[in-house]
């Protein structure tokens, strides 16, 4: 089945680049087909119309205001999808989401002579669409903010600015300590051990640009950075689609908060705000909406995923000056007014709470430069540092500067070794052991167990940190097994100071085999998270394929030689090419072949000592690579976390939930507290068999509303935390919903009731409570009368090419909603039609589609240098594998797919055992331990058999 997609899908993809030239023809007649049989027909037809439509719709525009929007012709809409596709067409939500076998079983067409073939073209016009998109955002979604934009446009030395691969601003400064080490205040070239492995810092990852992505550098933007910080109307645009309506108390952020995100409860006396009930009774009872093809592992997963990435805060504080965070003002018929004390007590606000102001590291005016006669920034008004690594290096884990690498313990017996202690009454290879008195620390973090990042510690957290030390070991144990057995034999190292010298086993010291078990670990992580975790939050068939897509290839894990030649195309050509076009949208599309993991790594002749090869797998496509702004906006994911933990005994009976835990008194030692007196192994069940919350309104843990932060310089000591993240995201200047969308390439909304899912029946529970929360988004964020004069973004442009205006569409004069003021956090999780299977919004999607790929494509570790000069041969097998020896097959064919065991679930029965029967029948360690699979991408909540008994199939829930 997967080959059928993979074929044409490639061609597609291919068809869209050769084929660009042949003129757009006629339309598609749409009237609608009376039987299946006349449909069918009638698709096929559309599919040879599709052909010629295709080549004018989908060439790559010169221009960002004439991008597809995910949007596609009538005729490809009905080739792919049938006569509900096109209907479709008229929302403003991305196509592929309504083609053929996108979703489940019911997406397939019935009574047609064959469903396979429509699903095919269904699915691969999905992938095709999708890579249209990452081909878009790469090429204009891209602004740095260190000084290198203006060479982006401009070019340099007759180089196009695309195409650009080194940056004298991701040069080391002369206070680094490495700065002479890498050449000075000459070229700078990073060699020897700075280039072996994973840095402290992140420096020298790429190798002739030592400093990017290393801590406390600054984060990107992937908006124009004109329409950043809309709050401060600085230009035209900003002014006329806002109306001075925006600042960072307005729209009030907690009344935001209150209204629009809070958890309603059905019985509030069980939840008391999130605490539950006292003994942790398994009667408390807090309501949240599920997710039902997501875990609680997955949640904690991600808040450990992105204390690898980022972090605007530095040891966990801001700025020594606060600032109120709003309980202040609503709007009374669209007029801003102070709340009333019954408003307050009625919203259950504070407005005693404060917080630390935000870090900015520039906020004096940018330089502007010209460029094809138009003014530009050369950077974002404000700046923020990003004081971890950017890279995916587990810097979590193993710290990401001097302070922080002092809280990782390594264990003095062994010193390639994580220390892991016993634990009375725990069996298995230990725990972390917890930070010491002298390890430079915040006091609140004492008692907590010893990691580089241990900000927010959570039972999670806590979770995955001795997980993950455990595997560290498990890697550094088999190594000296096979080090003990064949001490003479080639480990597959090699020293770029003598890259001829074979290195044995026996040559391997501890601190060098501590490194390349970190390279292992981090490698399993950036995997497990992509062909894992991705595509159970994505759950459907063109992003299971597209994702593995990402790590094997569309070729698959073994396609041999046609992967590598494509692979060879990709790093030979396209990656090295001035030509602006081929080095960043054929490289793109080319890498979907062979796969970005790995690219380039296959060359001849590779040789450790050459940059040419070192880092000739990598591609930046013109702009370093740090996470911008926009991707930190779209994890503030806290509606996954539940409020209270249904915990399970492995011991007893896994089907019954013995206590209920509030989340927040799981926080900071307590957390450590609870691992060590319930253990591992009965945490994984917890956490793998509850089901998280859904990212949608009204559904943030209301803990989080509530949380103690005994820091905090003020009344209350309090904050709320949704409220705070709208407030972080105006502070960092994140443009509102709707610019975002446009920005992005994704179709704008013209009123709040385009966030109505179209499929929602009227009358229906599911619609009406769309229609309420529309009415709150009304009162909370108001209307005014438009001006259509007032032309509003220069990102999109109407159908007829004219300016999109203030009225969006709507009569001049007329009141309309204020939905361009909707703040993005709002916007993202207000969108109730969602591709099936998507735990996101496909805004938060497209954000991804770009940052995730670059992430890969900008690490030397996971393109050409995934080899065994830098990982021993038993290391890339590892990797290769998903653990000691070769890989394992899972049993069957899940959703039509052979697959190997997932690395998370070999992880898990790895390191703790006592969880491999209840992990026999998972299939993804991401999807709720006892839940039925079904056949094809189900989102049935029913059990698998031999948990029926399970207290979380059984009502109410
Ligand atoms: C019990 C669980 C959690 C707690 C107590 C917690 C707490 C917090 C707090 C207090 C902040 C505010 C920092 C500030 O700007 O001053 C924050 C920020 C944030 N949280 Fe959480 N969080 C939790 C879970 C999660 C999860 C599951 C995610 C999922 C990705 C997440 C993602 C984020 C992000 C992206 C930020 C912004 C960080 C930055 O600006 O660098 N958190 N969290």
């Amino acid at each position: 089945m997967k080959s059928h997609y993979l074929k044409s899908a490639l061609l597609s993809v291919s068809c869209l680049f050769l084929l660009a030239a042949i003129p757009v023809s006629g339309q598609t007649p749409s009237q609608s087909a009376s039987s299946p049989k006349q449909e069918e027909a009638k698709a096929l037809l559309a599919c040879a119309q599709m052909v010629a439509d295709e080549l004018g719709v989908l060439k790559i525009p010169n221009a960002r205001s004439l991008r597809f929007q995910g949007k596609v012709s009538e005729a490809t809409a009905l080739c792919r999808g049938g006569e509900q596709a096109v209907q479709f067409r008229g929302t403003p939500w991305v196509d592929w989401s309504s083609y053929w076998g996108t979703g489940d079983v019911t997406s397939l067409p019935t009574g047609f002579v064959s469903s396979k073939l429509p699903a095919h073209r269904g699915v691969a016009g999905a992938l095709v669409d999708l890579e249209l998109q990452r081909v878009e955002l790469i090429k204009f979604n891209l602004f740095e903010n260190s000084g290198t934009y203006a060479d982006y446009v401009q070019g340099r030395n007759g180089v196009a600015g695309p195409a650009l691969k080194v940056w004298p601003e991701m040069r080391l400064q002369p206070a680094s300590p490495l700065y002479k080490e890498v050449g000075g205040d000459g070229a700078q070239v990073c060699k020897g051990d700075l280039i072996r492995w994973r840095t402290e810092t992140g420096v020298c990852n790429d190798i002739l640009n030592p400093a990017m992505g290393s801590s406390g550098m600054l984060f990107a933007r992937n908006v124009e950075f004109e329409t950043s910080f809309p709050d401060l109307g600085l230009n035209d645009l900003t002014r006329n689609r806002h109306g001075n309506r925006l600042s960072l108390m307005s729209p009030d952020p907690q009344v935001i908060s209150r209204r629009l995100f809070t958890r309603v409860q059905s019985d509030p006396a069980k939840c008391l705000d999130g605490f539950g009930l006292p003994g942790d009774s398994k009667d408390a009872n807090c309501d949240y909406e599920k997710a039902p093809f997501f875990n609680v592992l997955a949640a904690y997963w991600i808040q450990f995923m992105t204390h690898d990435w980022f972090s605007h805060l530095e040891e966990g504080h801001n700025q020594a000056e606060y600032m109120k965070v709003g309980c202040e003002t609503k709007l009374v018929n669209n007029v801003e007014q102070p709340l009333t004390p019954e408003d307050i007590a009625k919203l259950g606000c504070r407005p005693d709470d404060r917080i630390d102001k935000g870090y900015v590291a520039q906020d004096a005016p940018p330089d502007t430069f010209s460029s094809g006669g138009q003014e530009h920034l050369a950077r974002a008004p404000k700046t923020m540092r990003n004081s971890n690594t950017a890279w995916w290096d587990a810097s979590q884990l193993y710290g990401f500067d001097d302070r922080s690498r002092q809280r990782v313990k390594r264990d003095p017996t062994d010193a390639a070794k994580l220390l892991l202690v016993p634990v009375p009454g725990q069996a298995g290879p230990g725990y972390l052991s917890i930070l010491s008195p002298s390890d430079p620390i915040n006091p609140e973090w004492a008692g907590q167990e010893a990691a580089g990042f241990p900000d927010n510690w959570t039972v999670g957290l806590s979770f995955l940190h001795n997980l993950f030390a455990r595997e560290h070991n498990s890697f550094v144990a088999e190594f000296r097994r096979v080090a003990a057995k064949t001490p003479d034999a080639d480990c597959g190292l090699r020293d770029p100071a003598q890259p001829k010298q074979v290195i044995r086993y026996r040559d391997v010291t501890p601190d060098q085999l501590f490194e390349i078990a970190r390279l292992v670990v981090a490698a399993e992580i950036a995997k497990i998270h992509t062909i894992e975790w991705t595509p159970q939050l994505l759950y459907n068939e063109p992003l299971n394929l597209g994702m593995n897509g990402n790590w094997n290839g569309l070729l698959g894990a073994n396609s041999g030689l046609l992967s590598k030649a494509l692979s060879d195309v990709v790093a030979k050509n396209f990656g090295k090419s001035s030509d602006p076009t081929k080095a960043t949208q054929w490289y793109s599309v080319f890498a979907s072949g062979p796969g970005i993991f790995g690219l380039g790594s296959k060359v001849n002749g590779y040789d450790i000592t050459n940059p040419k090869y070192t880092n000739g797998g990598v591609n930046h496509f013109g702009s370093p690579f740090n996470f911008p702004e926009e991707f930190v906006s779209v994890y503030r994911l806290h509606p996954l976390v539940p409020d209270l933990l249904e915990y399970r005994d492995l011991s007893g009976d896994p089907n019954k939930i013995v206590k209920r835990i509030s989340v927040v008194e799981t926080f900071q030692a307590k957390a450590t507290d609870f691992t060590h007196s319930m253990g591992l192994a009965n945490w994984g069940l917890t956490l793998g068999r509850q089901r998280l919350g859904l990212l949608t309104l009204n559904n943030s843990p209301l803990f989080l509303q509530n949380i103690k932060i005994p820091r905090l310089d003020s009344k209350t000591q309090k904050i709320d935390v949704v409220a705070l993240d709208i407030i972080r995201d105006r502070e960092h200047g994140v443009p509102r919903f709707n610019e975002f969308r446009r920005q992005y390439g994704l179709r704008q909304l013209t009123s709040y009731d385009d966030f109505m899912d179209p499929s929602a029946a009227p009358g229906t529970p599911a619609r009406m409570e769309q229609e309420r929360t529309i009415q709150t988004m009304r009162e909370v964020y108001g209307q005014h009368v438009c001006d259509t004069s007032k032309v509003i973004t220069d990102a999109q442009v109407n159908e007829d090419g004219s300016p999109i205006n203030d009225c969006l569409g709507h009569p001049n004069g007329t009141l309309v909603d204020n939905i361009e003021d909707v703040d993005t956090a709002v916007g993202y999780l207000a969108e109730y039609k969602r591709p099936h299977g998507f735990a996101i919004s496909e805004t938060q999607f497209v954000v991804f589609i770009l940052n995730a790929s670059r992430r890969l494509f900008s690490d030397r570790f996971f393109t050409s240098c995934f080899r065994p000069e830098f990982y021993s041969t038993l290391g890339v097998n590892w990797v290769n594998n998903n653990g000691p020896g070769p890989a394992q097959m899972e049993v069957g064919t899940p959703n039509g797919h052979q697959q190997p065991v997932s690395p998370m679930k070999r992880m898990l029965m790895r390191n703790i055992p006592e969880l491999s029967p209840e992990l026999k029948t998972v299939v993804n360690a991401f999807d709720p331990w006892a839940r039925d699979r079904g056949k094809y991408y189900s989102l049935a909540w029913k059990p698998r058999p031999g948990a029926e008994a399970d207290d979380s199939f059984s009502k109410p829930q």
